[in-house]
């Protein structure tokens, strides 16, 4: 393994962008390529074994691309299939999940709310960090039905998910959560329409800058981290590139974007 070869990073689909610009602006100098299994999105709906599959598929792409190190920029993946990852590759992985540890801490009224996808929340890994924090503050779990495919086909802008968030935000709201935490990588996009439809008091926090952070920690202890500029980033969608361009959206970086059937 060296240095110079990439980080790779996948998702169920776009959302894992917002945790792949944390890693490029914490890691400039890595060359980062990115997977977004678009045309398979959700994951959040489907069985645990079908979540475990489409992880291996991705995983295998990435190291066929020649990656040295591996995010799974989706809480889905991470909370139902890295302990299988880990156990079958041979290579560094990197998790998100959820940011239950810091709100629970932080919370002055002891009620956090936590919006992901069902199979986040129904996962045995959620469930554990999810119990030692729980004693102390009230969790609300929410599930996000419907966002993640109205962020799939570039609808995060409207008022059809207005209404959607409205309604999920309205238990945590009645039980006046002062923290809410994003589980899922395509949720930090809405943190404008989030902004705009929860009281001032509320923070929301998401867990991109800590994935980048252990990203950098990781590769730094296999002495892979690189210290000298890379290719720019390339990403590769089963999907609609056009969504995934929007969503990266910087007009100063050169990137590639390329349709691909994996
Ligand atoms: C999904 O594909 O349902 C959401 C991805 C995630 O959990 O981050």
């Amino acid at each position: 393994m060296s240095k110079t070869q990439p980080i790779g990073i996948f998702d169920s689909g776009v959302g894992g962008t917002s945790i792949w610009k944390e890693i490029h602006e914490l890691l400039p100098h890595e060359h980062t390529i990115y997977l977004a299994d678009s045309s398979n999105a959700p994951y959040g709906e489907k069985p645990r074994e079908e979540i475990v599959r489409l992880s291996f598929k991705n995983t295998e792409k990435l190291l066929d691309m020649g990656a040295k190190i591996i995010v799974v920029a989706c809480n889905t993946a991470t909370t139902n299939a890295i302990q299988k990852l880990r156990s079958s590759f041979n290579i560094p992985f990197i998790g998100i999940e959820p940011a239950i540890k810091p709100a629970a801490t932080k919370s002055q009224t002891k009620a956090i709310g936590i919006l992901a996808t069902r199979g986040t929340l129904s996962s045995e890994l959620f469930a554990k960090t999810s119990d030692l924090y729980s004693k102390n503050s009230k969790v609300i779990e929410v599930i996000g039905n419907g966002l993640v495919p109205a962020i799939e086909s570039g609808k995060k802008d409207s008022e059809e998910i207005d209404k959607l968030l409205q309604k999920l935000l309205e238990p945590m709201i009645a039980e006046g959560i002062d923290y809410l935490v994003l589980g899922c990588s395509h949720y930090p996009y809405l943190i404008p329409n989030l902004k705009r439809l929860l009281p001032d008091s509320v923070t929301i926090i998401d867990s991109g800058q800590a994935v980048a952070k252990q990203t950098r920690v990781v590769l730094n202890s296999h002495n892979l981290l690189s210290d000298t500029p890379q290719k720019p980033p390339e990403f590769f969608t089963n999907g609609n590139p056009e969504v995934l361009k929007n969503l990266i959206n910087t007009a100063t970086m050169s990137y590639n974007v390329t349709y691909l059937d994996f």
